[in-house]
């Protein structure tokens, strides 16, 4: 076998041209990050979705700059072989081009690969600059949980023609402006596959089917650790959050029970010292 390497866009690109599915997945800390790089997944995304599944936040929206950089940093001291991409927060990237630039800058100066930012046709020039500047960029489309509010919710995007048609073009657009790679969230099949056809650069699906070259899950739904409700389309491989509530009060039931900690989990003093101390401490 040979020895493995640190996945490279050239890498994910040969990838898709020999028709190998990627595997891509969403987190946010050292340890997790050591997991999923020793499993073998080809790509890691610090995702802003860590406002939700790590900060507590109803949304996305409040998270900045310096909580991605923290996770990001985080994420990459763990990674030694998967391809990095920072997600890049609400209000990074919109107002104007140079926030766009140095936010991006600042992903990739902490240890990324790339920077993932939301929009289509819009955010077109943004994209072109932050590419110019270097910077690889994947772009997001259909649904973008920073404009939940505008769509509606976080619900199915592009389910009829004039819609779809509007994605696609968006893609479009994003390679036209030089983005090495589209997401698509929460679309329907037959949109992706299109974008996936209609397109030359690396298409991901997280809930938009099998066509796309690479697939994206959070990994708080792959291991359980979703408190609120999962989307249909996320995939759920472990249990860990009924095993994580077992352990808690397991470890409740053993403190108040006085059976934590029993002698294995103990450390004494060496021999002889506790009757010495107990002369100097004049109990003798
Ligand atoms: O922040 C995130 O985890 C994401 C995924 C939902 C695609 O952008």
């Amino acid at each position: 076998m040979s020895e493995r390497k640190k996945v490279t866009i050239r890498d994910l690109m040969r990838k898709k041209e020999n028709g190998e599915k990627i595997v891509w997945v969403v987190l946010y800390d050292w340890t997790t990050a050591r997991l999923a790089d020793q499993a073998g997944v080809d790509m890691i995304l610090i995702g802003d979705s860590l406002g939700m599944t790590i900060l507590g936040y109803p949304s996305t929206l409040p998270v900045t700059m310096d909580d991605m950089l923290r996770h990001a940093g985080a994420v990459v001291r763990g990674v030694k072989y998967a391809f990095i991409v920072g997600d890049m927060p609400f209000m990074s990237y919109q107002a104007s081009e140079e926030d766009a630039i140095r936010n991006a800058g600042r992903l990739m100066s902490v240890g990324c690969d790339a920077v993932k930012l939301e929009g289509g046709a819009e955010m077109a020039e943004r994209v072109r600059a932050i590419v110019d500047a270097g910077i690889p960029v994947i772009g997001h489309l259909g649904l973008t949980p920073q404009k939940a509010s505008m769509l509606g919710g976080f619900t199915v995007q592009g389910r009829d023609a004039e819609s779809a048609k509007r994605i696609i073009d968006d893609a479009k657009a994003l390679e036209e402006a030089g983005a090495i790679g589209v997401l698509l969230e929460n679309v329907p099949a037959e949109v992706a596959k299109e974008v996936t056809e209609e397109t030359s650069f690396l298409t991901f699906s997280i809930g938009g089917g099998v066509e796309t070259h690479g697939q994206l899950l959070l990994s708080h739904d792959i291991l359980g650790l979703t408190l609120g409700v999962r989307p249909k389309f996320a995939k759920q491989y472990a249990d860990l959050k009924e095993q994580i509530l077992d352990a808690f009060k397991r470890y409740c039931e053993d403190v108040r029970e006085k059976k934590y900690p029993s002698e294995e989990y103990v450390v004494h003093m060496k021999e002889g010292e506790y009757e010495k101390l107990l002369k100097l401490l004049k109990k003798e």
